[in-house]
């Protein structure tokens, strides 16, 4: 796949908008919706517009891509066919939420972005690389967050907080080697682009967690902390 095609926009201007784009990524059960929410309520409470989001099912067609890829009983799903439809939702929440937001000012915060992609389809379902990220580019017109924030987990304790929660879904049924590649991978991209994250010990408790994502999105916005 070309990696310049019509969709893509020249370096930079794909992040050129008002707004901040910031990603919260991490294996199952280690706790980003909690702090997607508890970001999203310190920065509503500061009058910033803010918008929480997630992949999949961000957008109406994103809720029916969801239903496919984690319904169990799609046993046969090919990683090809899984990984377009990931990107599919992802372009989707692009076009409809993600560049309409950012342009608008907003400080968008999702649970999930392109590194879920590259670490499950890439790593997990081992496509290679370079065309996961290809497709995520072209799925994004190349939208990058400007900081993500991985909540780094054991799969063992992600997968035990899971699955105390609900039934294991089509993803948190795989092997425990499969979640190993998906952290192992997570932690690689961080520690190549050191200064658009910010890794934390999922382990930690809950408000300290909070404390230093405020943190760090509070000194990109010039809010303190
Ligand atoms: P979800 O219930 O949202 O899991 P979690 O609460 O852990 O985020 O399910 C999303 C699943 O989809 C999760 O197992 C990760 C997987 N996924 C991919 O495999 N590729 C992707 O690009 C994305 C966004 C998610």
């Amino acid at each position: 796949m070309p990696d310049d095609g019509p969709l893509d926009l020249p370096t930079g201007a794909a992040n050129a908008r008002n707004g901040l784009f910031v990603a919260f990524e991490g294996g199952e059960g280690a706790g980003k919706s909690t702090q997607v929410r508890l970001l999203c309520e310190w920065l509503a409470a500061r009058g910033r517009p803010v918008r929480a989001t997630v992949e999949p099912g961000g957008t109406p067609v994103g809720a029916a891509v969801r239903a496919i890829v984690l319904d169990r009983a799609h046993t046969g799903l090919a990683p090809r066919a899984e990984a377009l439809l990931y990107a599919a939702d992802r372009a989707q929440h692009a076009h409809a939420v993600l560049h309409p937001a950012l342009e608008a000012g907003e400080v968008v915060v999702t649970d999930r972005y392109v590194d879920s992609s590259l670490a499950y389809q890439g790593a997990g379902r081992t496509i290679p690389m370079d065309d996961v990220a290809a497709l995520s580019r072209w799925a994004t017109g190349g939208l990058r967050p400007d900081l993500t924030v991985l909540l780094d987990l054991p799969p063992e304790l992600g997968l035990a907080r899971a699955r105390g929660r609900a039934a294991a879904d089509r993803l948190e049924s795989e092997s425990l080697d499969f979640h190993q590649r998906v952290r192992e991978t997570f932690r690689a991209l961080a520690a190549a682009a050191c200064e658009r994250y910010l890794v934390l010990d999922a382990t930690r408790p809950v408000d300290e967690l909070a404390a230093d994502v405020r943190a760090r999105v509070g000194a990109l916005l010039g809010v303190p902390a």
